[in-house]
């Protein structure tokens, strides 16, 4: 929150801000001890989040309020507090009053009188959402808000390295902080793979793209849901790490940790003891596939963060163009490279990624030359279902954004045509598109998010989100997970063994059923049951979008 605050005082120099207002506190009430008042803002923006600054005329104390957390109280004098929004709080439409009420004890014969300085927050002028979010959101029974902010937990609690002060996850601390390169290189941070703790980066940085794509493209879901910050941090996690690990233009570290031994240990990442070692792609070595899919992510993020640090926005372009250009030119499947991913996460072709990764680049640098490359490379023809290992669908939608060319409407148009019902593709009594028996609902809701994107260019718009409404179930399932970092013993979660259930906070699956619609409960049950950071990508944003949707009355009547 405080990197949010500078983060604004930046973009407040550079754009004459929202400002600062001074306010007098409006004295309500008054009565023995006690006092009742009133801070009220009058608003000419829209305000993703504030602070305000008070000053008591007098020492004053047992403050309570219900719209922020307070970061000082009292101070030296006991007249000085600092209250900053709470994450529901922030959000205000412009041409409103904001009012923030509060009532305290006094002491002396005076009721206290106060003024505030009041701090906008919102930085990124990019984020200012439309005015249908205020005038209400459609009417659903699904509440997408709610999904939105755990599909995001997930991520928190799926963290590897040193954790941050403001983590929301009371039984996750610091882990593998020892995660190092075979140079001694820092390796820590990142996102742990599924249930196991492996760090893969080829499906953390598909992950990372997608949850990049859905913020760039439907920003305003996560403003509506207070989960603004929380998003950016979410994405900006594994691109640190990524950082990390590319340690020389032509050099990249792919995976932290050894499948065998992390899968034989049942317990909390923070608890492990076993050997971690790093592996990297080379010029002998290549990796076309996770070199280029971490390019995609980087460019991606350099998007997102281009109006919130124009300097870290500017150091992962760098990363990027560097790892596209090695990619490029030393042509390989990772997997073929590092044998220790290939049991896990062996990749099928790495065209797919030179051309989704052109296309990123292309829309982070404006050099047509990437859109060019994108466009030889790119697999022709139908997509199977796009996920951590094809990206040919996601492609041929961004093509088709920014040239208009009928060959990508065309293989869209194939692939949702095997995809819809009637279609090439078994479906499940209850409705949901069959393509494998891992992770089913994935491949069903990366291709219904895919259908979303397709939808925001015209593409089909009425016919193709009702895919989603093939993916309910998930919304209806238990909230259920396979996850280690959450199912292990713990003193302060208290949980005590394998079969103890896990906290049910998440919303992380479940993630499969058989073609029968049938699932089981049962976390040894791991095909059905386990989660994954590539399973919640697309999901994570398929919610945006949708939320974007009811906030502009604008949901299929499947999804509502
Ligand atoms: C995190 O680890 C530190 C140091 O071992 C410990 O003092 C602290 O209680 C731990 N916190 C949680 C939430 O487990
Ligand atoms: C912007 O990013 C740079 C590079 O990552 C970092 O050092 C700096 O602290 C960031 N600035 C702000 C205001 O967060």
């Amino acid at each position: 929150m405080r990197w949010l605050l500078l983060v604004c005082l930046i973009a407040w120099q550079r754009q004459g801000c929202h400002g600062a207002q001074t306010i007098n506190m409006q004295l309500l009430q008054h009565w023995d001890n006690n006092w009742e008042g009133q801070f009220s803002v009058p608003l000419t923006s829209d305000v993703l989040g504030w602070e305000l600054r008070i000053h008591f005329s007098t020492p004053v104390s047992g403050i309570q309020q219900w719209d922020g957390t307070w970061l000082q109280t009292g101070g030296t004098s006991g007249q000085d507090y600092v209250l900053l929004n709470l994450v529901d709080k922030g959000y205000h439409k412009a041409g409103t009053t904001m009012t923030i009420r509060m009532m305290g004890k006094f002491t002396g014969g005076t009721a206290p009188t106060a003024t505030a300085e009041y701090i906008d927050l919102t930085g990124d002028s990019q984020t200012v959402p439309p005015l249908a979010i205020m005038t209400g959101v459609q009417a659903t029974k699904y509440n997408y808000e709610e999904v939105l902010v755990k599909s995001l937990l997930f991520y928190e609690a799926q963290r590897s390295g040193k954790l941050p002060a403001n983590n929301r996850v009371p039984w996750r601390n610091d882990s593998a902080l020892n995660d190092k390169g075979s140079n001694n290189e820092d390796l820590t941070g990142g996102y742990y793979d599924a249930g196991d703790h492996v760090k893969f980066n080829f499906p953390m940085a598909y992950t990372t793209t997608m949850l990049a794509w859905g913020y760039l493209e439907w920003k305003d879901a996560y403003t509506q849901a207070g989960q603004h910050q929380q998003i950016l941090d979410a994405i900006k996690w594994p691109l640190d790490y990524f950082i990390k690990c590319h340690v020389a233009p032509h050099e990249l570290y792919v995976q932290v940790g050894d499948g065998g031994p992390d899968h034989g240990f049942w317990g909390r990442p923070e608890d492990m003891t076993m050997a971690r070692p790093a592996f990297k792609i080379t010029e002998s070595r290549p990796g076309s596939d996770v070199a280029g899919e971490t390019a995609a992510a980087m460019a991606a993020g350099s998007l997102v963060f281009k109006h919130i640090n124009s300097t870290y926005s500017a150091t992962l372009l760098t990363h990027a163009r560097q790892l596209y250009d090695f990619a490029t030119k030393y042509k390989g499947k990772y997997s073929d490279s590092v044998n220790q991913a290939a049991a896990y996460y062996r990749s099928g072709a790495y065209e797919d990624e030179l051309g989704w990764a052109g296309v990123w680049l292309f829309q982070a640098t404006g050099d047509r030359r990437y859109l060019t490359e994108a466009e030889a490379i790119r697999p022709t023809g139908a997509g199977w279902g796009d996920s951590w290992d094809d990206k040919t669908t996601y492609t041929d939608i961004l093509l088709y954004k920014f040239t208009h060319k009928n060959e990508y409407k065309t293989d869209i148009e194939a692939t949702f045509t095997s995809w819809m019902p009637g279609g090439s593709l078994p479906y499940t009594p209850g409705g949901m598109a069959y393509r494998l028996q891992w992770g089913a609902l994935r491949y069903a809701v990366n291709m219904a998010t895919a259908a979303l994107f397709a939808a925001d260019l015209n593409l089909h718009e009425h016919d193709y989100p009702s895919l989603l409404g093939s993916v309910q179930t998930l919304q209806n399932g238990p909230i259920i997970d396979q996850a280690r970092v959450q199912a292990c013993p713990h003193p302060v979660a208290g949980m005590n063994s394998e079969t103890q259930a896990p906290i049910p906070t998440l919303c992380t699956g479940p993630w499969s059923v058989g073609q029968d619609d049938s699932y089981k409960d049962d976390r040894n049950d791991y095909v059905k049951n386990e989660v994954a950071c590539d399973y919640n990508a697309a999901w994570q944003s398929g919610i945006a979008g949708l939320l974007h949707l009811a906030l502009h009355n604008e949901l299929p009547t499947d999804c509502k």
